[in-house]
């Protein structure tokens, strides 16, 4: 049950609301000694992922100490990967490894659902722990941002030889994003189906391609997933992240069917008024290396976001996950003014 009550819902459907609902993306993580503490008993971080009492604990600790509208559950984009076969690992300060997707024959998807079970069960776990008025969110990693790490085998500034490999050999695309296109979205209808109440899909590389790749490989096979997702549960609002895509972000909204967009610093606030948020609900999008900064420089900004789109449809979040380095008490600061300040 999706209840049309939660601020969050009412602001992603267009609904008035009593004030912007607020969530932030990487509220769970390194910058809270309570997640670091809880990370410490698992050498690998996938593994604390599959824990279900322990995923549930880390997406309940920033909601505890904050109150967030809505908490997003523990997990990684890079559990799909992983369930389709491949062997994702996490390099402390390197990011994401994993063998390089030679064949797109190798990945098997068919005991998927049962691998990512963990994950679905700490949603549950999650739900029944959460206050009534928070929203609980899901998510996905998008085919084009999970196609770079699986080519890859890790990160990259601008994963160019991915996008050389997708002019090179376009067939492995073809096949690979038909795989990842069917995994996204059950695994975002599974989401769902054990409590979440509205999915994000990242597409954290999205900024890397111009405007004809970005059609084929970002905005096609995200109005493909929406249009699945919605047939399977026509409630759910989804809300797409093409981070770093500038004013492409426009067509995105318009022609995937997403019901939000998350947007960050590549687009300036009076264009997402006057363009983007007659369109969609939009989601955005305080630096974080603000966050990290000068109290008194984050809030100016922070209410000037609000001032410029906290009257239709908003929801407040940050253009990019929180720094390991954020203060804590920024996050409070924060909050708080988001909660009574306006
Ligand atoms: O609080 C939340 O936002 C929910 C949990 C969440 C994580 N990753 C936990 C995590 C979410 C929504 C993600 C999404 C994710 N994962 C994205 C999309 C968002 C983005 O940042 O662009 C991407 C690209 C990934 C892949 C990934 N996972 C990378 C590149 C890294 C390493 C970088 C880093 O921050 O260390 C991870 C690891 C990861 N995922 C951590 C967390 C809390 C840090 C791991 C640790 O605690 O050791």
């Amino acid at each position: 049950m999706i209840s049309e009550e939660k601020r969050l819902i009412r602001a992603l459907r267009g609904k008035p609301v009593d004030r912007p609902p607020f969530w932030f993306m990487r509220q769970a993580g390194r910058y809270l000694p309570e997640y670091r503490e809880l990370r410490a008993k698992f050498p690998k971080f996938l593994d604390f992922c599959y824990t279900p009492d322990a995923a549930a604990e880390a997406t309940l600790q920033p909601i505890r100490r904050y109150g967030m509208d809505a908490a997003i559950i523990f997990s990684d984009i890079l559990v799909i990967p992983h369930a389709l076969g491949m062997d994702v690992g996490f390099n402390p300060g390197h990011g994401p490894s994993m063998t390089p997707l030679a064949d797109v024959a190798m990945l098997d998807a068919s005991g998927m659902k049962t691998f990512l079970s963990p994950v679905y069960e700490a949603l549950r776990k999650t739900k029944a722990a959460l206050p009534e008025e928070t929203a609980l969110i899901g998510f996905c990693g998008a085919p084009w941002t999970l196609a770079c790490y699986m080519a890859q085998g890790q990160s990259s500034n601008d994963f160019a030889a991915v996008k050389e490999k997708a002019k090179r050999d376009p067939a492995f695309f073809a096949d690979l994003f038909s795989v990842l296109e069917d995994a996204v979205a059950k695994h975002a209808i599974a989401q769902v189906e054990a409590g979440a109440e509205v999915i994000q899909l990242f597409d954290s590389w999205a900024g890397v391609l111009n405007e004809a790749e970005f059609e084929t490989l970002v905005a096609a096979p995200t109005r493909r997933i929406v249009a699945a997702i919605k047939k399977a549960q026509p409630q759910v609002p989804i809300i797409g992240f093409p981070r770093q895509s500038g004013s492409k972000i426009l067509g995105y909204a318009k022609h995937t069917g997403v019901d939000a967009v998350s947007f960050d610093d590549s687009v300036p606030l009076a264009w997402v008024r006057e363009q983007l948020q007659p369109v969609v609900a939009v989601q955005g999008n305080l630096g974080n290396a603000l966050l990290a900064g000068e109290r008194s420089a984050l809030l100016a900004e922070a209410a000037q976001i609000v001032r410029e789109l906290g009257d239709k449809a908003f929801v407040f979040n940050l253009g990019h996950g929180i720094l390991p380095t954020t203060p804590p008490e920024n996050v409070q600061a924060l909050c708080e003014f988001l909660k009574h300040g306006q």
